[in-house]
């Protein structure tokens, strides 16, 4: 549990002339500081990404609309979850070859960023195995996840009580959870802990959610329940959603949602899901199989 990164001023010093030559003047990395005024919250274009050689990512291009939820989908070894390294920097410039631009809203290079930098400006993500605390109650996790809020300011300027009560009764209810809220989460059903995870990201109030394969290993039920619980965050934030399971794809990007397919490396296909299901070079590489 990171308790210490709040207060990190920005070191990286190829970063601060950029952040500054674009009038911003805070020396620190906020949340609330994304410029959104182009309407998109995230930017990648042109990404390629090699280890040793071997490209996972093959010039990705993609933006998302600030408070959209979008659906990633395509097989397996499409460069999914790399893509989603990238954006929280856990693969970066450091640790692999990468080239192309990868922005959080208009002036933040996600590339010249480290890990606990980007989760700090809002970025929350959500692997595939729920990563919950087994012993402490429903409600303790969630407050361990508000106390280390990446976000000094957000830290210090809340009104501590009224504020954390506000903040835990909302997402108990978001996530469904009142019930258990005094159980301690090992006792929780599989789909039960995915939720609280989840809560615990929002308890951070995140910017921009990024969830892993979500649904994976959940009941038709515990799927339905989740596609409800994002559908209802909508407008909170931005989320994209990889994920394999088509119902519960369908259940979140309804008629008009935007749906993007990778494969290799690359934008497969991207519409509506009426739009890529019926695509022949969908169908050819991944629905077919
Ligand atoms: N750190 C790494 N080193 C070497 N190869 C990797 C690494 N991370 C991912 N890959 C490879 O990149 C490709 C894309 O993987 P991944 O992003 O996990 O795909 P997906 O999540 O779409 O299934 C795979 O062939 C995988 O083996
Ligand atoms: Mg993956």
């Amino acid at each position: 549990m990171q308790t210490s990164s709040s207060t990190i001023p920005i070191e990286t010093t190829d970063f601060q002339p950029e952040w500054e030559s674009k009038g911003n003047s805070g020396h620190f990395l906020e949340k609330g500081k994304i410029d959104l005024s182009h309407g998109e919250i995230l930017y990648i274009e042109d990404l390629v990404v090699s280890f040793d050689g071997f490209k996972a990512i093959k010039g990705l291009t993609l933006d998302i609309l600030s408070g959209e939820l979008r659906c990633i989908i395509g097989p397996n070894g499409a460069g999914k979850t790399t893509m989603m390294d990238v954006i929280t920097g856990k693969t970066g410039p450091r640790n692999a070859q990468v080239s192309g631009r990868v922005f959080l809203g208009q002036t933040i290079d996600l590339l010249k960023l480290k890990e606990p930098q980007i989760a700090q400006i809002g970025i929350g993500r959500k692997f595939q195995k729920p990563t919950v605390f087994e012993n402490l109650k429903v409600w303790e996790n969630l407050e361990l996840a508000r106390k280390s809020n990446k976000s000094w300011r957000v830290a210090l300027t809340a009104k501590v009580n009224q504020d954390a009560i506000e903040d835990m009764e909302k997402t108990l209810l978001q996530i469904g959870l009142e019930k258990e809220a005094y159980i301690p989460a090992g006792e929780l059903s599989h789909g039960q802990k995915q939720r609280l995870e989840i809560g615990m990201l929002l308890m951070q109030k995140p910017e921009l959610l990024l969830l892993d394969e979500p649904a994976a290993g959940m009941t038709d039920e515990e799927t339905m329940q989740l596609a409800d619980l994002l559908n209802q965050l909508r407008g909170t934030c931005s989320i994209v959603v990889v994920e394999h399971d088509m119902e519960f794809v369908s259940a979140l990007s309804g008629e008009t949602g935007i749906v993007t397919v990778l494969a290799e490396g690359a934008v497969l296909a991207q519409g509506t899901m009426e739009h890529v299901k019926n695509d022949p070079a969908v169908i050819e590489s991944y629905l077919g199989r």
